[in-house]
């Protein structure tokens, strides 16, 4: 899969997310080949930089971060199709320069006409910019030319998708009165890792774990984004906002929808965003949400042997901020498949280690011959889809303790991906990028999950709201109190990945 001649607009170029993980994207896929020699990049942002000055900047972000080998040959032809336009998104002439640059570098470099918007910016200035391609002419492709083809245009958008369902209802009506759904791309990062793509493939290209798959033998699933990370120089964006708006709505509720869903008819984009929705739509909140939620915020710990500070005094954060760093969530999903079985969501920064995993716990034999070994995790089966960053699949289950007695513990069969495929994983950029340039669809979230996302949030968010300030956890640990007693209210234990 190549993408065809086209520019890449970038908005947001100075930003974090452009440095570490965009800039680096489009030099891997250069260098995997992926990118045709038509293909240009113009960056836009306020800075008084000229098209010398991002290419350097590109330069730089590429050398630190990206995950192939650096090339100077492939670099050169990159950047030779690298072009700057400096302006504020309310400008009108700095939009009409943009379409200048763009046209020229399509005349230069022959990108056919094709032209994608990266929006890598805070939502609230999305209207803005989709107003802007609008108005300068940039957003309506020309018609198709003598051999009949049309030029395309797409807009891509990151996450978070508004702030709750009505400013998400809101925001896409902006996006909608410009471009049709199907030029649309909604950015969620996760669906970019193979470790989540996988999750279709364990579940449908195999017999063995279907069967298994349902209320008929899972006690209850866990979907865990733990990070060691604290808020770091985010701030702006992070405070007000909170874990369960910047990651629960999205990534882990998309978890959750790739493994409830039914099968879809066939690996098409629409086929499995209606399996998603259809789950997402069956999706239900605990009555109680004091009990059937937890959130914190965390407070000075050690983390990796140093003393780190909590997100009160974290800079840019205000001393009273009532943000939670660590949300869960306990939800049921009502079908036939998954009644009764509960679904428990938690994420969190500054936890005791980075993992995302996902882990079907399968009820308990239902006699115990044998004693188990108190060293046993959960004296349970369970399946783990290591997601990161030791990406594999883990079969817990026990087994004979090697000696006189009949004692059993848990053990593990693993997969990993190091040792079963040779070649990296791309970045998930990388793949969502390549996915935009090629119109390629499955991996991006259409509107309608987006809402019932927020469906799902809107009320908890509401019942926090209500609730000040949340409880303090201590850098480092696996998060407050009330996270360990949502699941031992039902007698069950989290994991310690
Ligand atoms: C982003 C969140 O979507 O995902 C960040 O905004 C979070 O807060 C990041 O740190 C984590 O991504 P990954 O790929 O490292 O798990």
């Amino acid at each position: 899969r190549i993408a065809g001649p086209s520019v890449l607009v970038l908005f947001g170029v100075t930003g974090d997310l452009a440095r570490k993980k965009l800039l680096p994207a489009i030099y891997d896929l250069a260098n995997r080949g992926m990118l045709p020699p038509g293909f240009g990049l113009v960056g836009f942002a306020r800075r008084d930089w000229e098209h010398q000055d991002f290419a350097v900047q590109a330069y730089e972000a590429v050398r630190e971060h990206a995950r192939t080998p650096f090339r100077e040959d492939v670099w050169r032809q990159l950047s030779e199709g690298v072009r700057f336009v400096q302006g504020e998104l309310d400008d009108d002439d700095a939009f009409d320069r943009l379409a200048d640059t763009v046209r020229e570098l399509d005349a230069a470099r022959g990108t056919g006409g094709n032209y994608a918007f990266y929006l890598s910016l805070p939502p609230k200035l999305f209207p803005t910019v989709v107003k802007q391609l609008k108005r300068s002419g940039l957003a309506e492709p020309p018609e198709a030319g003598p051999e009949g083809v049309r030029p395309w245009r797409r807009v891509v958008i990151e996450k978070p998708f508004g702030h709750d369902l009505h400013s998400a209802q809101e925001l896409n009506a902006v996006v909608d009165d410009v471009f049709p759904p199907s030029s649309v791309f909604r950015i969620d990062h996760y669906l970019g890792k193979e470790t989540v793509q996988n999750i279709l493939a364990l579940r449908f290209a195999n017999t063995l774990f279907e069967p298994l798959w349902n209320r008929g033998y899972v006690d209850h699933v866990q979907i865990t984004m733990a990070e060691d990370i604290g808020v770091g120089g985010r701030a702006g964006y992070y405070d007000g906002i909170g874990a369960a708006r910047d990651v629960i709505q999205n990534h882990l509720l998309q978890l959750l929808a790739l493994v409830a869903m039914e099968e879809p008819i066939s690996y098409d984009a629409d086929a499995i965003r209606n399996e998603k929705e259809k789950v997402l739509a069956a999706v239900s909140l605990p009555e109680d949400l004091e009990t059937g939620t937890a959130r914190g915020q965390y407070a000075t710990g050690w983390q990796g042997g140093a003393a780190v500070r909590g997100y009160l005094e974290e800079d840019g954060i205000p001393a009273d901020s009532v943000t939670e760093t660590y949300a869960a969530l306990k939800l049921a999903v009502n079908t036939r498949r998954w009644a009764g079985v509960p679904f428990y969501l938690r994420t969190g920064k500054r936890l005791g280690r980075r993992v995302t995993e996902v882990a079907l716990v399968f009820q308990a034999a239902p006699q115990q011959l044998f004693p188990r070994s108190d060293i046993s995790e959960l004296g349970q089966n369970a399946l783990v889809l290591r997601i990161q960053p030791d990406e594999g699949v883990t079969l817990r289950f026990g087994s004979k303790v090697p000696g006189a007695s009949m004692e059993v513990r848990d053990v593990s069969m693993d997969f990993a991906y190091g040792q079963s495929f040779t070649e990296a994983s791309p970045e998930a950029y990388e793949r969502l990028i390549l996915d935009v340039l090629i119109g390629d669809p499955p991996l991006f979230p259409r509107q309608e999950e987006v809402e019932l996302s927020w469906r799902i949030l809107d009320p908890v968010e509401e019942f926090w709201a209500k609730e000040g300030r949340p409880e303090q956890y201590g850098s480092g640990t696996w998060g407050p109190e009330s996270a360990e007693l949502l699941l031992a209210r039902d007698g069950r234990q989290w994991r310690r990945p």
